[in-house]
């Protein structure tokens, strides 16, 4: 498709102001959260991103009236008539998106059934979901698989469990914490994640009337009740498109005030971003990030889950890396296989390694298995056009800050990918001074997304 590839003449540093809304990672599970209430909901802060609009579709499906609200970014959802959805309706979601497993706790105490199609999602390693199922059983669910999809139901009711996780897990956490919040009796969950998104999702349940604590040792207990209401809610900023901004000003020597990126919830970002030589300054409205000159210092790199560096900001922070003075090492922790982008970089002039150790820090699951999780990356290198194919939302925009900071030309084949968790990044490049455009039979004229993330032209 002639739209899916940007043309990106790199080599100019990016420098304005772009605004972050709700984060990618809370907003569509705010929305499966309004399914639990017997009222109306209020969304606020919405992105125009991919991912909402399938969620959207999918709630709709399910009877969920949903509409734009009185505010601008506002979505009002209106489950008062949840109902079971056509089975081939809902398939034709498959693929699609992540966010469908979520649907079944909310799902089995609205109409005591759920079919979930089979799931989508970056593929950044294996992503099972033998954990949401297991989480499931223990509330009393029964899950039949089939090649289709899964189909759940509760006989008995839904009711509270004592769970531990072998990893923390985001999605199975939220799952947990959908379930629970109606379920009979108390739940306990230990190694729960608590990434900054799940606790706005606890805010969000909260509202609703839900009862849950968090503790500082990773538990979270939840204590059933019969009934939920709706909510009002401005979903927090999303801090992993506000650090995509900053590795972007980082790496093309560039300087982007990130209006709504919040101090609190990117503070290990911040810490690195600063240990690599960028500089930033936390203003009311939002975080200003540049490159202060000089050279860029190589560091040693662990991702890991909240409060630790979040994988999601690994991928543009590497493109960021290849411009340090040094050798940096870079040990992903979470996904097994979310290194695989930087062979584009290394076609583009970059000396990056990838190792099957775990190197420069602790021993992670994937150690000795053989999976290329380990980067070690040695700067600073001059970055040279090239045609690139992105193969992930993450990896995507890494790519995109390549081919910015790289010199000469880039096409960058498959951006439509980006549109899953960037709101108009098209606009936003413009914005900030990007020289994009679409390919030539379209007369090289700028690019814009529109609120569904679809791609137009623009005068
Ligand atoms: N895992 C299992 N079994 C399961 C579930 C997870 O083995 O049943 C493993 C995964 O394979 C992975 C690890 O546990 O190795 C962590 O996965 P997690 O469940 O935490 O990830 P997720 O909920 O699928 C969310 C975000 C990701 C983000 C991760 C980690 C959404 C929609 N996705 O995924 O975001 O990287 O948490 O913070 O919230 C992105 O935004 O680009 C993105 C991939």
């Amino acid at each position: 498709m002639q739209d899916d590839v940007l043309i990106v003449h790199g080599g100019s540093p990016l420098e304005g102001e772009v605004r972050v809304k709700g984060a990618k990672n809370l907003v569509p599970k705010a929305m499966v959260a309004a399914l639990l209430g017997e009222e109306p909901s209020r969304l606020r802060n919405v992105p125009g991103i991919r991912d909402v609009h399938i969620v959207r579709g999918l709630l709709q499906l399910h009877g969920v009236a949903v509409y734009e609200g009185d505010e601008p970014d506002e979505l009002v959802m209106d489950p008062s008539s949840v109902e079971l959805a056509n089975v081939a309706d809902i398939d034709a979601h498959a693929g699609s998106s992540r966010i469908p497993i979520l649907l079944c706790g909310p799902l089995l105490h609205r109409i005591g059934r759920a079919f979930i199609p089979d799931l989508g999602g970056c593929r950044i390693g294996d992503r099972p979901i033998d954990f949401h199922l297991n989480v499931l059983r223990e509330f009393g669910a029964t899950v039949d698989k089939r090649p289709e999809g899964l189909y759940l139901e509760a006989p008995n009711g839904l009711h509270g469990a004592k769970i531990e996780l072998p990893y923390p897990s985001v999605g199975t956490t939220e799952q947990v914490l959908l379930t629970a919040v109606r379920a009979e009796g108390t739940t306990e969950l230990r190694n729960a994640a608590v990434e900054p998104e799940i606790i706005d999702l606890i805010c969000v349940l909260q509202k609703m009337g839900a009862i849950i604590s968090v503790a500082t040792d990773r538990v979270i207990r939840i204590t059933g009740v019969e009934r939920l209401g709706g909510y009002t809610h401005r979903a927090l900023p999303d801090r992993l498109e506000g650090a995509s901004w900053a590795c972007a000003a980082l790496a093309t020597q560039g300087d982007v005030f990130v209006r709504g990126a919040r101090q609190l919830d990117m503070m290990t970002f911040l810490n690195v971003f600063r240990q690599v030589g960028g500089a930033f300054s936390v203003e009311d409205e939002g975080i200003r990030f540049w490159h202060p000159g000089g050279r860029l210092r190589a560091i040693a790199l662990e991702t890991d889950v909240h409060p630790g560096f979040q994988t999601d900001w690994q991928q543009p922070l590497v493109v960021a890396l290849t411009q340090a003075t040094g050798l940096s090492i870079v040990h992903e922790t979470v996904y097994e296989s979310r290194l695989g982008f930087t062979s584009a970089l290394n076609q583009m002039g970059a000396t990056i390694q990838l190792y099957s150790e775990c190197l420069g820090g602790t021993p992670c699951r994937f150690g000795q298995r053989n999976f290329q999780h380990s980067a070690v990356i040695s700067g600073p290198a001059k970055l040279h056009g090239a045609d690139l194919v992105i193969p992930d939302l993450r990896g995507g925009f890494s790519y995109l800050i390549a081919a910015l900071a790289a010199e000469g030309t880039s096409r960058v084949h498959g951006i439509d990918l980006i549109n899953r968790g960037y709101e108009g990044f098209h606009t936003k490049l413009a914005a900030l001074g990007a020289r994009v455009e679409l390919p030539p039979q379209q007369s090289g004229i700028a690019v814009a997304a529109d609120a569904a993330g679809a791609v137009h032209s623009v005068a």
